[in-house]
């Protein structure tokens, strides 16, 4: 069975006001009526198709986890509980040497976010099936999106020769380039995003760590061995874990490694990344807003407004964006909502 390892750590800084470091986006129902960490929960249920789920995340998340998969009747395999945020490389070894630990037999890991909004449709079930097959022959497989855009947020994987497994090779993963590298990369054509989840042998990651990421595979290696048990959750060592570099895995082994290979995939996919995001998929009236909450609008176009207390009356606005949390309002250009991780950055006492 595929063995459903999901990172559940990361800070969603931009979707600020609602998503806040005590509860980020992946806790949150953004689009829908569950959270998105419930809604990947959901995905990987098929008892048939997937072990239960090991969860990576942040020590200050483990009652949101255990609570939101009881909620949702989904049994976990074990929540792994890192003590410092030390990004995806480190959280993904945690999980596939925790792994190993428990059975020698090599393991396909399915590396989810738990951020992403997808719908699980037709093509989204042969994605899995096709990178199932990539990743029993020994491929780190990634999914591919095609690019709408010049998006500076993501990975871009250019598309390599085909392999007998199906999928191809990635004859070049370029993480989160600059704007005028990203446009050229759409405009040449070839290039997917890369989706942000992943089908791995266990065994072959284990090994690109240790062979591209050393310091990494030192550190984790160690809170492995040195973690303790503690009811359902398992802590990682953390002297040791400190240790670890903060880096992504798109940088620090799919940038450099050559066993990497495509799906390319046709499903319905966001990363909900920001309000933008939220606005594109969320329920638009006739005049292309989106509301949420108690919200009253009138002669307002393509508008997102959101609020998780006060009543909020917009006039007049195109393009906007209104997010209020309970005590906090965030007012700005819809289109240009990418950047308010960087207003957060300065607001660091009200995150
Ligand atoms: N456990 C754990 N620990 N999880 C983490 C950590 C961490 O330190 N940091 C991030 N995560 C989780 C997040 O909650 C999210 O589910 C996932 O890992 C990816 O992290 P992001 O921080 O959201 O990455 P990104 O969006 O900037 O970039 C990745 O996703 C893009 C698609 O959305 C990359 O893989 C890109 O290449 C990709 O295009
Ligand atoms: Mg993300």
């Amino acid at each position: 069975k595929i063995v459903p390892v999901i990172m559940a750590g990361g800070r969603g800084t931009r979707l600020w006001p609602i998503s806040r470091s005590s509860r980020p986006k992946q806790f949150l129902a953004l689009a829908g009526r569950d959270s998105l960490f419930q809604e990947t929960l959901q995905r990987v249920a098929d008892s048939d198709q997937f072990a239960a789920p090991v969860i990576v995340t942040n020590e200050e998340y483990r009652f949101l986890v255990a609570e939101q998969a009881q909620e949702v009747g989904v049994e976990l395999g074990a929540i792994l509980l890192e003590p410092a945020a030390r990004n995806t490389t480190a959280a993904i070894l945690a999980a596939a040497l925790y792994l190993k630990d428990k059975t020698d037999d090599d393991q396909v890991l399915y590396v989810l976010a738990s951020d992403h909004k997808v719908t699980a449709d037709a093509g989204y079930t042969d994605a899995v099936v096709q990178a199932t097959a990539c990743a029993e022959a020994g491929e780190l497989v990634t999914f591919g999106i095609a690019p709408t855009e010049s998006a500076t947020g993501y990975g871009y994987i250019k598309q390599g020769e085909k392999l007998e497994s199906g999928g191809h090779r990635v004859a070049e993963f370029v993480e989160k380039p600059q704007l005028e590298r990203a446009q050229e990369m759409l405009d040449a054509g070839g290039y997917y995003w890369n989706s942000g989840t992943f089908m791995m042998p266990r065994d072959v990651f284990i090994a690109e760590c240790e062979r591209l990421a050393p310091e990494t595979s030192a550190a984790v290696g160690d809170a492995v061995a040195k973690a303790t048990a503690d009811l359902d959750f398992v802590r990682l060592d953390k002297q040791s874990f400190e240790q670890a570099p903060d880096i992504s895995v798109d940088y620090a082994i799919f940038e450099k490694t050559d066993r990497a290979a495509v799906v390319p995939s046709a499903f319905s996919w966001s990363d909900l990344g920001s309000w933008d995001a939220v606005w594109k998929v969320g329920d638009m009236d006739a005049g292309g807003n989106v509301a949420r909450g108690q919200v009253t609008l009138s002669e307002t176009e393509d508008s997102l407004v959101y609020s998780d207390s006060a009543h909020v009356a917009v006039h007049g606005l195109k393009n906007i964006a209104v997010v209020v949390s309970e005590d906090a309002v965030f007012v700005g250009d819809l289109n240009a909502t990418q950047r308010v991780g960087d207003i957060v950055k300065r607001l660091k006492s009200s995150e």
